[in-house]
């Protein structure tokens, strides 16, 4: 199989060949079929290179195609109709819910459509964290967390007289530093709350052994699925986690959905989030009764066309094998390290290769990595540059901001290569 080399691309003698390994079994050529964009100029006569799907995923037909046939076909609101529309909107929008569910192994009453993982986290924080924490009780997460899953701690923490404690990580690699766990995960600790995948270092996380470790304590296990749901296969039940927090648009779906998973006994104990229509089992001018679950933490009219386009995600990702995409996106990051370390005077951040995820921020000697990102923008290449979301982990590094390339099942080895060019030019226009 030969990948997509354009013009553009193969303007230098540079450009690597490569050998797929055999265990590599996504044909590329026919992914990027798949995503109309990728057909699209950065600029005039300038292809795109899509290189920030860890901020959010580019869309294959098959989920654009979904979501369109819902409006044009069936358009109505859900769980409420009599009529033919509404009861195939239902029913559209409750299959694509199982079919989620099934995805990460998830029980259908434990799978709950949110706005995205960041709504996912502050419903467990407002809910469970209202019920459930008192002063003097701790929460922990880390150092490295996306602000999703340390600011609504905070919140939390500031409404019960709870305290937020954060796990330190070796600045070294990016992992997290286990060595110290026992002194923060304590008796007192009533929350664990951490990522399973950075978004920054990529460091991909223990998950089963830190869920273990916080139920030794007897805490809970929160845990922000993100950057890992839609790079590798998860099961929830496997990691035993109480709770589970991920984007659809992250994964090859649309944005305005997330998903929270939670363990039925602690989500039937726990308080509505919001309240409303759906919601509810009765409502009477003395107070109101909830619904069973997964619809008690559903307050409103849901976004039903991005549930609908979510489950076409889940089935797209499924059709290709989460095996196959992780398995992908390990020899497009390894091989990513490994171009990218001939670029002088450029520092990735994180661990190698085996532990991380198809994600690589950096930093470049005497480049800024806002006009890294201009500079590449002007070839094409859409990289992210900033805090991602992680001002902490910066902070504890001492910098301010890097860029960061993040890879999905489209991506390609001469994509990369463009990018070690872009990067090499950057680095002369800038005169080091
Ligand atoms: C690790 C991690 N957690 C949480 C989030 C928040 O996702 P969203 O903005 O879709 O709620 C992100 C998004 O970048 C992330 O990378």
């Amino acid at each position: 199989m030969r990948f997509v080399r354009n013009e553009h691309w193969t303007r230098t003698a540079e450009l690597k060949t490569f050998q797929e390994p055999e265990t590599h079994m996504l044909n590329v050529e026919q992914v990027r079929r798949d995503f109309p964009i990728l057909d699209v100029e950065a600029h005039a006569g300038v292809p795109l290179i899509y290189l920030d799907s860890a901020a959010s995923s580019q869309k294959p037909t098959a989920v654009i195609e979904a979501m369109n046939q819902y409006y044009r076909e069936y358009n109505a609101n859900v769980h409420r109709g009599i009529h033919r529309l509404s009861e195939d909107a239902t029913n559209a929008y409750e299959e694509a819910r199982g079919r989620i569910g099934r995805f990460i192994n998830a029980p259908y009453e434990e799978t709950i459509f949110t706005r995205n993982a960041t709504e996912s986290i502050n419903l467990i924080a407002y809910t469970w964290g209202r019920a459930n924490l008192r002063a003097g009780d701790e929460i922990l997460t880390t150092a490295l967390e996306h602000h999703a899953n340390i600011v609504p701690w905070q919140m939390i923490a500031e409404m019960t007289g709870a305290t937020v404690r954060y796990l330190p990580f070796n600045h070294e690699d990016g992992t997290l530093a286990l060595d110290q766990l026992p002194n923060y995960l304590t008796e007192r600790t009533k929350v664990f709350a951490f990522t399973a995948v950075s978004n920054v270092f990529g460091t991909i996380m223990p998950v089963r052994a830190l869920v273990d470790a916080a139920h030794a304590v007897g805490a809970i296990a929160v845990v922000d699925g993100a950057q890992a749901v839609p790079h590798k296969p998860v099961d929830v039940k496997a990691w035993d986690c109480d709770f589970m927090a991920f984007s659809s648009h992250k994964m090859c779906g649309p944005t305005g959905i997330g998903i929270l998973y939670g363990k039925r006994d602690l989500l039937a104990a726990m308080p509505p989030f919001m309240g409303g229509g759906d919601m509810i089992r009765r409502v009477t001018l003395a107070g109101s009764t909830w619904n069973d679950l997964p619809y008690k933490f559903e307050a409103g009219t849901p976004s039903i066309a991005e549930g609908i386009g979510l489950g076409a995600a889940v089935d797209y990702l499924t059709e290709l094998g989460m095996d196959n995409v992780h398995a992908h996106e390990a020899f497009i990051t390894n091989y990513a390290l490994e171009a990218l370390s001939d670029v002088k005077g450029l520092n990735i951040i994180g661990p190698p290769a085996n532990q991380r995820a198809g994600v690589a921020a950096f930093t470049l000697e005497g480049v800024h990595p806002h006009d890294i990102a201009q500079l590449l923008d002007a070839d094409g290449i859409a990289v992210r540059a900033g805090h991602h979301c992680a001002m902490p982990l910066h902070k504890e590094l001492g910098i301010t901001a890097t860029a960061r390339a993040s890879f999905y099942v489209h991506t390609t080895t001469a994509e990369i290569d463009a990018l070690v060019l872009s990067l090499n030019k950057a680095r002369k226009t800038f005169g080091y």
